[in-house]
């Protein structure tokens, strides 16, 4: 059991686990327990944990100059955004940084509304976007549950998922912008047809309406390919993204096609901490790390053996791409991460309770799938009762 804390607000489930070191895809509480993780802290650490490039990026830069805003240009922030777009699909030529995935969205959604005057945003049922006021707008089931604001800041229509006609007849002359996750992270690693993802495209395309993938979680190498746009093969107008693109430290970004920025003056969007030059180290370290060890290659071929090797014990199937994966589970998918937990592996959970979310380094290796594997065939009907 987990002490009750006397000062934070409540407001998360805890696991009864409490790391205070890291190293690799490990995890170590302070009676050296140490757990395989699985879960990346919802698929921030995305280079594992004491990364010697990242150690060595923030040390570096934490040094030299700690902060400065916006105010001043600094070459450690264009060298981010000039990795970063490289690292994006072609025509993505323009990076805004922020400090979260919501930001992100939230700025994203605003320039879609701007730049087309429209008013109405096209989402997919299941979506998770974020807490914010226009990203929450956009997430599914938000309003009954936690939105909070009395109104939302623009229209939403809802599509079911993988539903091709009703996402084509949503999305029409008033429509400024269409948001979907390549693959829908927080809904259970949810994967949409290629046939769906295509003819988002093709409708924003006849609608002039600007297609937006939220790639918060599928974003910097997940599905093995850069972004879920190259993964799917679709050109996006605009792609959000976070979590592990500072490997841990708080940072986003949206990266947009560059005429959408022809009309945007000083002032038209603006942070105080977004591009400050230690997220910026961290961004750097992060691409140049992933190009440089092939890890792209690494997560498809990793991904593979757990699809292989995983369905067994009370896996019934897989789903989702890359490290973004969702093991379907006979019993509840809590009992599940529970009795893996007590033998020493981290999983998590998601919207769907009988899937099972892994969300683990991009430097995880065969072995430790070996050792989830054998995990999951040790776990009997008795594990869950
Ligand atoms: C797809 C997606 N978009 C947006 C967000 C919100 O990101 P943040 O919590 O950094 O605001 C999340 C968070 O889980 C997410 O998974």
């Amino acid at each position: 059991m987990n002490a009750r804390a006397a000062h934070l607000s409540e407001v998360y489930p805890t696991l009864p686990f409490q790391p205070v070191t890291g190293e690799g895809v490990y995890l170590e509480d302070a009676q050296q327990r140490r757990v395989l993780d699985f879960y990346g802290g919802h698929a921030v650490a995305g280079l594992g944990y004491g990364h010697p490039r990242l150690t060595e990026a923030l040390l570096t830069q934490g040094r030299q100059l700690l902060f400065q805003s916006n105010a001043v240009t600094m070459r450690i922030r264009d060298e981010a955004a000039d990795k970063l777009a490289a690292f994006a699909p072609d025509g993505l030529d323009r990076v805004f940084f922020v400090n979260s995935g919501a930001e992100a969205n939230e700025n994203a959604l605003r320039l879609a509304l701007q730049t087309t005057g429209r008013r109405k945003i096209v989402a997919i049922e299941h979506g998770f976007h974020g807490r914010t006021a226009a990203a929450g707008a956009v997430t599914w089931g938000a309003r009954d549950r936690w939105y909070g604001f009395p109104n939302t800041p623009m229209d939403v229509t809802f599509v079911p998922r993988n539903d091709t006609t009703a996402l084509t007849a949503a999305i029409d002359k008033e429509t400024a912008g269409v948001i979907i996750e390549p693959v829908q992270g927080v809904a259970g690693a949810f994967d949409f047809s290629k046939p769906f993802m295509t003819a988002a495209r093709a409708a924003c395309d006849v609608s002039g309406a600007l297609l937006i993938l939220d790639e918060v979680q599928t974003g910097i190498g997940r599905l093995g390919t850069p972004f879920g746009a190259d993964y799917f093969d679709v050109s996006p107008d605009l792609i959000t993204t976070a979590k592990s693109l500072g490997g841990g430290f708080p940072c986003g970004a949206v990266l947009m096609r560059d005429e959408l920025t022809k009309d945007l003056g000083p002032g038209a969007l603006g942070t105080t901490f977004g591009g400050g030059p230690l997220a910026c180290a961290l961004i750097v370290a992060v691409l140049d790390t992933i190009e440089e060890d092939g890890l792209l290659t690494q997560v498809t071929e990793v991904s593979a053996l757990i699809r292989q090797t995983c369905i067994c014990g009370p896996i019934t199937s897989v789903q989702g791409a890359g490290f973004l994966l969702g093991l379907k589970t006979a019993p509840r998918a809590a009992t599940v991460r529970d009795a893996l937990l007590e033998r020493n592996i981290l999983a998590g959970t998601s919207g769907d309770p009988h899937i099972l979310r892994l969300l683990p380094a991009l430097i995880l290796q065969p072995s430790h799938v070996e050792t989830l594997a054998q995990a999951l065939e040790e776990l009997t009907d008795e594990s869950f009762q």
